[in-house]
């Protein structure tokens, strides 16, 4: 559909009104994006291009998108999970701010990716993406629209995993900026965004006590380190597992107990998996588990727990028996509690990140597309890291917005540094 030259496909168009207030309110705790829309709005560095973004459709995208705009972009949004779409959102940037959006909260599959396509039916020259699936439709069902794109910026850990697995194959088409390892976003968005509203998706979900509650995080990466501090933080008892030796080390290091999924499972309680890998509990995982264990996901694909097994060993299943909760009664009579059908719970169950740790993410995510349009700049075809000013520049302006100053280097100091003169 297309009110003006704005396109949608949105859940209802009644709902914008909720969604401007949320998409206002979020601003209100987002002081660096605003300043990148003021500037945006005054040189217009985006001017002309056409920009299609496939991710989740939030009140803090929704701010993205606005600054983009502002810009002088032709923003296009649609959703990167069928379950994260905020659809009064969606409704207002279609009504209040001009935007063209296709995202259905509870979308299919056939919906999902006709919404991507979509989103490349515009002809975009810039992308954005949290999970690298606009990127793949444009590798391989849409290959003919590729030669159009001059840059794309990949939000998550799990896109960027899949970008450099293509730039190793030699068959990326297109520079992307992986705006996930800048130190502005992967250590505060996965740390403490993930952290923070995965135990409020749970909470939500559930309306668990997390005090004395065993709660079992698979994966001690950034997001993983978030979700298991913030758990111990309101009392429950954390248990870690991991692959990696160096990530497992750390984490007995700072307190949590560390095993196997096989011993983890055993211990019951809350189950995490929050790796960006493929079918970390598994049937004989589910097996072990006590009646009553919850099981969600934080990871970016609902591929994490193993659900067509828990399918097979459900004798009965129980949709929602609360919102975002389905009841799996297995063979031996035990229940499971499936949270947000496996997908990510803190977008499904909850509202995602805070506005005010997705204010660096997306004034990183900003000025890289800023960066990687400049007239002039030509980039490989390859995963590139974002420029260091820009993390520096998002960094101070953040700082400054919580009132905290810091020192800086004296002269002398600069030159301590810089030398190898001085030793004992
Ligand atoms: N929920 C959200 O809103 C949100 C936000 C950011 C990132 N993510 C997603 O979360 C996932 C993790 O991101 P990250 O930034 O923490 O990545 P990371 O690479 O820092 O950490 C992942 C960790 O999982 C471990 N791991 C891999 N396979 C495992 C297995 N089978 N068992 C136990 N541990 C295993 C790895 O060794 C690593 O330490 C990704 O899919 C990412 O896209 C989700």
């Amino acid at each position: 559909m297309a009110k003006s030259s704005v396109r949608y496909d949105v859940s209802s168009m009644s709902l914008a009104a909720g969604g401007k207030k949320r998409i206002l309110w979020a601003d209100n705790d987002m002081p660096v994006l605003r300043l990148v829309r003021e500037r945006f709005a005054k040189q217009k560095p985006l001017r002309g291009l056409k920009m299609s973004c496939c991710l989740h459709i939030t009140a803090e995208t929704a701010n993205l998108a606005r600054a983009l705009k502002a810009g002088g972009a032709k923003v296009l949004l649609c959703a990167s999970n069928p379950l994260s779409t905020q659809d009064d959102v969606a409704a207002s940037l279609v009504k209040d701010f001009g935007i063209s959006v296709y995202a259905r909260r509870g979308e299919d599959r056939k919906t999902f990716y006709k919404h991507i396509n979509a989103a490349i039916d515009v002809g975009p020259q810039v992308t954005m993406d949290d999970g690298a699936d606009l990127v793949h439709q444009l590798h391989t069902k849409r290959k003919a629209e590729a030669g159009n794109i001059i840059a794309s910026m990949e939000e998550t850990t799990t896109g960027v995993i899949r970008l450099r697995a293509m730039e190793a194959k030699g068959l990326l088409r297109f520079p992307v900026i992986a705006v996930n390892d800048a130190a502005t976003k992967q250590l505060f968005d996965n740390r403490y965004g993930t952290g923070q509203s995965t135990i409020d998706g749970i909470i939500r979900a559930t309306d668990v006590l997390l005090a004395g509650q065993q709660v079992v995080v698979a994966g001690y990466g950034w997001c993983g380190r978030g979700v298991s501090t913030r758990a111990r933080g309101m009392g429950a008892n954390v248990t870690i597992t991991e692959v990696d030796p160096l990530r497992a080390l750390q984490a007995p290091m700072d307190g949590f107990r560390v095993c196997t999924m096989a011993d983890a499972a055993r211990i019951s309680g809350v189950f995490v998996p929050v790796t960006g890998d493929k079918h970390v509990i598994r049937r004989e995982d589910m097996a072990r588990m006590k009646d009553g264990a919850v099981v969600c996901n934080s990871g970016h694909f609902d591929v994490e727990i193993d659900i067509p097994a828990l399918h097979r060993m459900a004798k009965k299943v129980n949709k929602d028996i609360r919102a975002n909760v389905d009841e799996y009664v297995l063979g031996n009579g035990r229940r499971i509690f499936l949270l947000a059908q496996g997908r990510l719970v803190n977008l499904a169950a909850a509202e995602g990140h805070p506005a005010s740790v997705m204010d660096m993410s997306f004034a990183t995510q900003a000025l890289a597309g800023e960066f990687a349009c400049k007239r002039g700049c030509k980039l490989d075809n390859v995963v590139h890291r974002v420029p260091e000013q820009i993390e520096q520049w998002v960094a101070r302006l953040k700082l400054r917005s919580m009132a905290v100053r810091i020192d800086k280097l004296t002269k002398e100091q600069q030159l301590y540094l810089a030398s190898s003169g001085e030793g004992t």
